[in-house]
């Protein structure tokens, strides 16, 4: 279903071509207004329960849980995608002259990580080149067998959205014995995923982008296998027994249930996750299906606009729906992003692709302002 334009539904001001949600997500209305009530909280401590520590992130958990067609006992509360990596790379099991899969051009969050573990493990990082005809999927597929450990992979790559066929990678890689590791916040919240599909061993997102959600909170999915795995941090509050603050000193060498054991400290961000929650909400209440959809009927204006202009696209079939990379060639000047900024126009430019990640603020009359603007940066 097409949702149609809900720019009342955010603060993006008339005049202001905002199609860079791929950068950061801008915070909904309500989201804003609920920050700004959850802020007056600290300032009455006296009325914060032990309970508050608790409901605030189980709710949240539960939201995240059913975006993705999980279950709330295998969501993590994390800061950040490298945070959530750095738990992925502690746990999983790697030997020496195995085989981490990674993606060209990947996001350093799902780069560092692997480079560090495979030198240590005396095991060998794989970059996955390219492919020409940015079928990703079969790409991966190439490299993936017997001696492949992981596949630390995004849903669509984060400069221009070409997309991974993660059901088909998760498949073969468990054939294969290899953990699946997604960075997924550059889909959740526009793209669908089911993890009963797609069975990830660690899906990681952070909430500033798609997800509509405040900076430093974000979420983890883990897989079964993976749910008795050992933390990065030792905190108070994953231990078993932590609602009884009275009781704290009694230390448990036990945790919470499920994949809370892998929970940042001070998890219980009373300004943030409340946040966090009303968004959720608001993209389960549209529907990520129908996000995608809405979104996708602006990536397909551009792709059709930049082809009447001989401006190469990730063509549609190549790609997620909510993001579209431009390949404008050597002629682009260098500072391309900031001369569209003085038209009041907002994208990234990534590596050689300039990223358009529109969300449901935009109408078809940002696509217009894109390409006006593009004409006039692009004149000799
Ligand atoms: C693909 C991808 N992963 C991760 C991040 C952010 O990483 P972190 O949460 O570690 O700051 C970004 C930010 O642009 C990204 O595009």
């Amino acid at each position: 279903m097409n949702l149609g334009n809900q720019r009342d539904l955010f603060e993006v001001p008339d005049g202001i071509s905002y199609l860079n949600c791929a950068y950061m997500g801008p915070q909904l209305r309500e989201t804003r207004e609920i920050g700004e009530r959850s802020a007056g909280r600290k300032s009455r401590p006296w009325e914060v329960t032990p309970a508050d520590f608790f409901e605030d992130a189980e709710e949240v958990r539960g939201l995240f849980a059913r975006l993705v067609g999980g279950d709330a006992d295998g969501v993590a509360l994390i800061p950040s995608v490298s945070y959530g990596m750095a738990v992925a790379t502690a746990n999983v099991p790697v030997g020496r002259g195995e085989r981490v899969l990674i993606l060209e051009d990947q996001f350093p969050s799902n780069v560092h990580p692997w480079r560090e573990l495979t030198r240590q493990k005396g095991a060998d990082l794989v970059v996955v080149p390219r492919p020409d005809d940015l079928d990703w999927t079969r790409a991966v597929l190439g490299q993936l067998d017997d001696r492949t450990a992981v596949v630390a992979v995004p849903n669509c790559h984060w400069t221009d959205g070409s997309l991974l066929d993660l059901a088909e990678i998760g498949h073969r890689a468990r054939e294969a014995g290899a953990a699946l590791v997604v960075d997924g916040i550059q889909s959740l919240g526009a793209h669908p995923l089911d993890v009963s599909e797609v069975r990830p061993d660690f899906l990681v997102a952070s909430s500033y982008k798609w997800l509509l959600g405040p900076y430093g909170v974000g979420f983890m999915y883990v897989g079964e296998a993976y749910r008795e795995g050992v933390p990065v941090e030792h905190n108070w509050i994953n231990r078993r027994g932590s609602e009884d603050f009275s009781r704290l000193v009694e230390y448990r060498d036990d945790f919470q249930p499920g994949a809370r054991r892998y929970d940042v400290g001070e998890r219980s961000n009373f300004v943030l996750l409340p946040m966090a929650a009303s968004a959720l909400r608001r993209i389960l209440d549209w529907g990520v299906p129908n996000v995608s959809e809405t979104i996708g009927g602006l990536t397909d204006l551009v792709e059709t606009e930049a082809g009447a202009r001989g401006i190469e696209a990730i063509p549609g079939g190549r790609r997620a729906r909510h993001m579209i990379g431009l390949k404008l060639g050597p002629e682009a000047p260098d500072d391309l992003a900031a001369r569209l900024a003085a038209e009041g126009v907002f994208v990234s430019v990534r590596g050689e692709s300039v990223r358009i990640s529109p969300h449901l603020y935009n109408t078809e009359r940002d696509v217009e302002r894109l390409f006006a603007g593009l004409e006039k940066a692009l004149r000799p």
